[in-house]
């Protein structure tokens, strides 16, 4: 892939980035993404699942599907995209991921700064006393779990519909932006908000706006640069060019 002067003189100069990412990123590793031809909520429909007020009505059901989210990305593996993404830290004096996932394959592919704006589907707690259950210590069933300390319902930690994002998780993502000289989008539909705001902060305060997606999105007008393609063969291309500026 031919990468433009304008882009390759970012690089160059840029110090902070941030990359902001979402199913997309985890395609490659086996994960569905949520709209898009494969997407789950063409097959289920979100409000069913995931809110608060299905899994208080029916909380076996909604843990059921967490569990069986869980099996799929136990079994998975970060791909060449997060690593590429881990590996950029030793090419840049700040590199911050912002993530609306929850698969934590970022962490596992060796992110150190990582915003989860959406939570993360390792870890739970309970809905009465906020106790917290990480899911890698319990051999949980299928069945929604009880709290060991109050006997509450656990739920898995994640952002439902209709609920706030980790509002101290969301200012810094924001001042990562902010900071930011370069904001990579990628695998990310961007119509998700407050998420979305992400990339837009970033734009309004200077930073240059890469995206990287097989399609064209809503935000593809405002980002300075596109690239489309597969991020597990874009974001690796792109850091054989860093290095041979770097070294
Ligand atoms: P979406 O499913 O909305 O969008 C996935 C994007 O990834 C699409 O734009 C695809 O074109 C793109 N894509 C697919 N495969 C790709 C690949 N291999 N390389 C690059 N791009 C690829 O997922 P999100 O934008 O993450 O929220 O959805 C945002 C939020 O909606 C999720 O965090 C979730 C959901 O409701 C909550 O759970 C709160
Ligand atoms: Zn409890």
């Amino acid at each position: 892939m031919e990468f433009s002067s304008e882009f390759i003189d970012k690089l160059k100069s840029a110090k902070s980035v941030v990359f902001f990412t979402g199913a997309g990123i985890s395609a490659e590793s086996g994960i569905s993404t949520f709209r898009g031809k494969d997407g789950i909520w063409n097959k289920l429909r979100p409000e069913e699942l995931a809110n608060f007020d299905s899994f208080m009505r029916n909380p076996d059901m909604v843990w059921e599907w967490y569990q069986y989210r869980r099996k799929i990305i136990n079994d998975s593996h970060p791909n060449r995209a997060h690593l590429a993404i881990a590996e950029s830290e030793k090419l840049f004096d700040k590199v911050s991921v912002v993530t609306q996932n929850v698969d934590n394959l970022h962490g596992r592919a060796g992110s150190n700064t990582i915003y989860e704006l959406h939570g993360n589907i390792e870890r739970n707690f309970c809905v009465k006393c906020g106790a917290f259950y990480n899911s890698a210590d319990y051999n949980f069933t299928e069945q929604a779990p009880r709290c060991e300390k109050c006997g509450g319902l656990v739920r898995p930690d994640v952002v439902w519909f209709g609920e706030m994002l980790p509002q101290e998780v969301f200012a810094e993502a924001e001042k990562a932006a902010e900071w930011s000289d370069i904001c990579f989008v990628v695998g990310t539909s961007a119509v998700v908000y407050p998420a979305a705001y992400i990339p837009l902060t970033a734009k309004k305060n200077g930073s240059y706006i890469v995206e990287v997606n097989i399609e064209e999105t809503d935000l593809s007008g405002y980002a300075d640069y596109s690239l489309f393609g597969k991020a597990g063969e874009i974001l690796p291309e792109i850091m054989v060019v860093l290095k041979e500026i770097r070294s």
